[in-house]
């Protein structure tokens, strides 16, 4: 599990910087037009957010996903905890590895944003591949994919405390780390997204917007 994240209540689990950065993506999705249609979350963690935003944008559909049981079962909490049964639907089994991810038809038909909260860099690089490659293919010319941590830029940190971070992630799993910004544009690239945005965010993190392009 995540260093120092979270503490147990029934099933919810509380992972502390969605306390903090909450605000702050939420205010960077209400620039974009969100008239309807669902948003599918990857890698939703303790479902929080999902919450947070299905309650703040209640006029779309907030798909959240995750491949731990115990993260799901934490979403499916939080869900009921804020009353959100009749609302939202339950979380979704999505590894973005495994491939094809499977949608429910009534998510994947309305779908015009995905987005992606500190997973790139706690998951391996072909995890990244394969979350713009999977992306592509459910996102039509104009739409978002959206990502939100920490990056390194011209491969190098942007802080000393991200510098630290990169070391414990790698500690942990040397697969895992902060991934340089440009490679991860050029696998948008690839895959027919353009970089529509790079926003700074608090605590030496950015959100990048993808906008898929017709090749
Ligand atoms: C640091 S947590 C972030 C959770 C949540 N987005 C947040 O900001 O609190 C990283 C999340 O990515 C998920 N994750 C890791 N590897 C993944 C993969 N291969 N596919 C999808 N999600 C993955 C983990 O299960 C975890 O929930």
């Amino acid at each position: 599990m995540y260093k120092g994240t979270f503490l147990i209540k029934d099933n919810r689990l509380f992972f502390p910087a969605t306390n903090r950065n909450r605000k702050c993506i939420g205010d960077l999705l209400s620039t974009i037009p969100l008239k309807g249609g669902s948003i599918l979350e990857i890698g939703s963690g303790s479902g929080e957010h999902a919450v947070v935003f299905q309650k703040r944008f209640p006029e779309i559909l907030w798909q959240s996903s995750d491949p731990l049981l115990i993260h799901r079962n934490s979403i499916a909490a939080w869900i009921d905890y804020e009353g959100l049964n009749f609302k939202m639907p339950q979380p979704i089994d999505i590894n973005v590895e495994n491939i094809p991810w499977i949608i429910p038809s009534k998510v994947k038909e309305s779908l015009h944003i995905i987005i992606s909260i500190n997973m790139i860099h706690i998951a391996c690089w072909n995890c990244t591949k394969s979350l713009f490659r999977e992306s592509s293919k459910l996102l039509k010319n104009g739409q978002f994919l959206i990502l939100y941590g920490p990056f390194k830029i011209g491969n190098k940190h942007t802080s000393q405390s991200n510098n630290l971070f990169d070391k414990s992630l790698k500690m942990q799993n040397k697969l895992w780390g902060i991934r340089n910004l440009e490679e991860v544009s050029n696998e948008a690239i690839k895959n027919s997204f353009v970089q529509e945005k790079l926003c700074q965010m608090p605590a030496n993190n950015f959100s990048v917007i993808y906008r898929k392009v017709s090749k």
